[in-house]
């Protein structure tokens, strides 16, 4: 039976239409599912939107719309952009579903069956943009540390989940499992953070409903978190899906990483499911060395970022910018420099090239000496370790030796047969090695080069 793996992207609030940072994240789990079906894996790959909580009714309110109408006037957006985004998720989940509903309720009901759930009240400050607790010493002059908002004091009756009871045992699984939180650099202060104690949770709201209720008190509606959390669970107790669960990796922002580390296996913990093998965390962009923020018009929304150089130049220059964890900023010159510098002068060229060539030369069949400058086994370990940056820079190497290859030979003069073939067989190679990464332009390159009669075709990358 082939091996299965599961890989999982965050899911988004639906208050506007999808922007660069959400693509980002899509495209990573694109990449790796892609990968690992290439590889013959059975892949389970999981997108969607996080519908319910006080961020999308306020937003809903100003839009003048009931929170369900809000949310299903932009999920279309969403689907979207992935399609454009050539995004081959297997389903896309909203926790709105029926059945992810099911799911969040039975589970609630076993954590509290369980006694890890009580009664109390809450007091402190919640920050709808976050949809997270602070306390005091949280606070940066009584605003939210990350939005730099004023942060509302709440008292409230609230369930609360027993987090508390949770810290060795968290402490033991990281230590146990030690590529659980990556990358490795953000491990360290998670499990400082731990150590230094963890509180109860509160995890119902009384005084808002867009959410869903409590199956023991019907008057509370489940915190955000939790129902969001547990939709990478519930997507694999549809019939057939069960295999998939624990999950191989949930990819996700910096700054979500203390809610899937912390909160997500003590819920799991509690209710006794198993854990998943990994949450790798990558940086933020910004845009022109900014912050990307809605007010100050400082945001890329996925239209904008395909209409710039297309969807292969957008998949490519975001994994290939910035080592995957790290921070990195997005221009529209830095994309249109590597759309012309890489994929049009060296890998379009290669192509357009060794096409031409051959059309007027033909192959003979020979041993393939030129791929062993192919570092693949270097490559295939790359991927597996999140290093697309330097994996595509590996493959690009390789691209470069070819067009090397065709000139250092003088093969426009020669027309040798022997080495158009093995310029052929190389080609085929790259081809497949970036599907993952750029899927339409693969297709195209190996569909060209495995024809009966090659011709040198269209150009792949105009130049900008
Ligand atoms: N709904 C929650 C996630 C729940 S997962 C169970 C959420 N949604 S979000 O829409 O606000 O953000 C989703 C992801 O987008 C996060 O992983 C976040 O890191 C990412 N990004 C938002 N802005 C970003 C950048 N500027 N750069 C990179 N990623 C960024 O949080």
């Amino acid at each position: 039976m082939a091996r299965k793996f599961y890989v999982t992207t965050p899911i988004y609030y639906p208050n506007d239409v999808p922007h660069i940072g959400h693509a980002y994240t899509t495209i990573v789990a694109d990449v790796l599912a892609r990968w690992h079906k290439i590889k013959g894996e059975d892949v389970f790959f999981l997108t969607g939107t996080d519908e319910h909580g006080k961020k999308i009714q306020r937003a809903a309110e100003e839009h003048g719309k009931k929170p369900k109408e809000f949310v299903d006037s932009l999920i279309p957006k969403f689907k979207d952009a992935w399609r454009k985004l050539d995004i081959s998720y297997d389903r896309f989940i909203r926790t709105t579903d029926k059945d992810h509903e099911d799911v969040v309720k039975k589970v609630l009901q076993k954590v509290y069956d369980k006694g890890d759930i009580y009664k109390g009240e809450y007091e402190g400050f919640y920050c709808t943009g976050c949809e997270a607790y602070y306390t005091e010493k949280d606070l940066v002059n009584g605003k939210c540390p990350i939005h730099k908002t004023k942060i509302e004091k709440l008292k409230e009756e609230s369930y609360f989940f027993r987090l508390s009871k949770y810290q060795k045992d968290l402490l033991k699984f990281y230590k146990e499992n030690p590529g659980f939180i990556s990358p490795r650099k953000r491990r360290q202060e998670i499990i400082n953070r731990v150590k230094e104690g963890l509180k109860d949770l509160s995890i119902s709201r009384a005084n808002f409903d867009w959410g869903i209720s409590l199956p023991f008190d019907k008057r509370h509606v489940c915190y955000v978190w939790f129902d969001a959390l547990f939709n990478y669970y519930s997507a694999t107790r549809q019939k057939g899906k069960e295999k998939y669960w624990p999950a191989d990796v949930h990819l996700i922002g910096k700054d979500i990483l203390w809610f899937h580390t912390v909160y997500w296996p003590a819920f799991l913990l509690s209710a006794g499911i198993s854990l998943p093998k990994k949450v790798f965390a990558h940086g933020w962009w910004t845009f022109d060395k900014e912050k990307i923020s809605k007010s100050r018009g400082k945001v890329i929304n996925v239209n904008e970022l395909l209409d710039i150089a297309g969807v292969d130049s957008a998949r490519y220059f975001l994994l290939r910018n910035t080592a995957f964890g790290e921070d990195g900023d997005f221009s529209e010159q830095a994309l249109i420099d590597r759309h012309n510098n890489e994929l049009a002068n060296k890998l379009g060229n290669l192509v357009s090239r060794v096409a031409g060539l051959i059309e007027k030369n033909g192959i003979q069949k020979t041993e393939n000496k030129l791929i062993k400058k192919l570092k693949l086994k270097e490559i295939e370990k790359l991927i597996d370790e999140f290093k697309f940056d330097q994996a595509l820079s590996e493959i690009f190497a390789f691209v470069d030796h070819c067009n090397w290859y065709v000139q250092s030979k003088k093969i426009w003069e020669t027309g040798n047969k022997k080495d158009l073939f093995e310029l052929k067989e190389s080609i085929l190679k790259i081809a497949e090695l970036l599907f993952p990464f750029i899927p339409e332009t693969s297709e195209k390159i190996k569909k060209q080069f495995s024809a009966k009669k090659i011709k040198k075709g269209e150009i792949l990358f105009k130049k900008i």
